[in-house]
């Protein structure tokens, strides 16, 4: 099969970190051809989507991957569109997923274009706010301040398209630096913040569990640094083997028919004792931790299970 991975550099990817990388190599492992591209190589022609790509092939060792020279190819003769491309959420990121609209059922693009759009970043994890803390968006001061001063004094404050841990920060009542966060974080009022609830038991670690079509392919814990709120590994988070519990498995039994019709298929849940806290689609990471602690592969599971879908979408009538 030939796969066209839409993402950042290749450079920039870290070999035994990189979910993404993972999912490469379980695919040239199972003979898929991989092609490489940005976001900004999409192009639509006579009405077709198509993507200028290099042949990707990946190396043991350094450097990790080989390029093969650019070519235009239309997304028709690919069975599978990966778009792995990292947060922000920005224009650049939108027009991608737009575009990506005009190929669908020619490929199959995993994740859906249109769940990308719907779920990024924070504010979908409140189409299932009965599992979250309590949580307030707003750009006004006023309203956050006292949201905090509701939580026991305690907040966390995040910007609405952060990912990696990057700009979240702790809020207290009483904090002389409290109004001045608020003003970085919504940039003097102009834009809405995400606040949440303080959940001390953050120190024991936030858990990402990953999903493959709404079902549980794993969990794995992030204890962040003696010295930082944020347990993202990108910051320094320590990832540990942790197990799911059956309160865990009964909110995603819950989650599952909505991620799915919102063509969310590989996803990360992001849970602090037991709530959650985010929902990531965008680029979910933790398969090669994950992987690490159950002895095997589980990027092999997904990629196995993207062929049956390329399958069954080369099956259906294309429009
Ligand atoms: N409600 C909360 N209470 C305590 N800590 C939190 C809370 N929400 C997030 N954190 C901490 O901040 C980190 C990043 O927050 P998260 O919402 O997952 O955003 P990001 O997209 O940056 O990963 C988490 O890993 C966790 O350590
Ligand atoms: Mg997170």
């Amino acid at each position: 099969m030939r796969f066209l991975y839409v993402m950042d550099p290749m450079e920039r990817v870290l070999p035994d970190k990189d979910t993404t990388f993972a999912f490469q190599r379980a695919a040239q492992r199972r003979g898929h051809v991989a092609l490489h591209c940005d976001a900004r190589d999409l192009f639509i022609r006579d009405s077709l989507v198509g993507a200028r790509c290099r042949g990707l092939g990946l190396l043991e060792g350094a450097p990790h991957f080989a390029f093969e020279a650019p070519t235009d190819i239309l997304l028709r003769d690919v069975d599978a569109v990966f778009i792995r491309k990292d947060p922000p959420f920005n224009p650049g990121y939108l027009h991608a997923t737009l575009m990506l609209e005009h190929a669908r059922d020619q490929t199959f693009i995993f994740n859906d274009p249109k769940g990308l759009r719907t779920a990024n970043e924070k504010l979908y994890t409140l189409q299932f706010s009965q599992h979250m803390p309590r949580t307030i968006v707003s750009s006004h001061k006023d309203q956050i301040l006292d949201f905090v001063s509701a939580s026991g004094g305690a907040a966390v404050i995040k910007p609405l398209d952060g990912a990696g841990g990057s700009g979240v920060l702790k809020l207290s009542t009483g904090d002389k630096n409290a109004r001045a966060i608020i003003d970085i974080i919504t940039a003097e009022g102009a834009q809405q913040a995400m606040v949440q609830e303080y959940l001390p038991a953050v120190v024991k670690g936030d858990k990402r569990i990953l999903l493959l079509d709404g079902e549980i392919i794993g969990a794995i814990n992030r204890v962040a640094r003696a010295d930082d709120l944020r347990s993202n590994i990108h910051v320094g988070g320590s990832v540990e083997p942790c197990d799911v519990t059956e309160k865990e498995r009964e909110m995603v039994r819950s989650m599952a028919p909505r991620l799915r019709a919102d063509g969310l298929m590989f996803v990360g849940l992001d849970m602090i004792d037991g709530r959650l806290t985010e929902i990531n689609v965008t680029s979910p990471t933790g398969i090669q931790e994950l992987s690490q602690h159950v002895g095997r592969d589980v990027a092999d599971d997904v990629i196995s299970w993207v062929e049956r879908h390329c399958i069954k979408t080369a099956t259906q009538p294309r429009s």
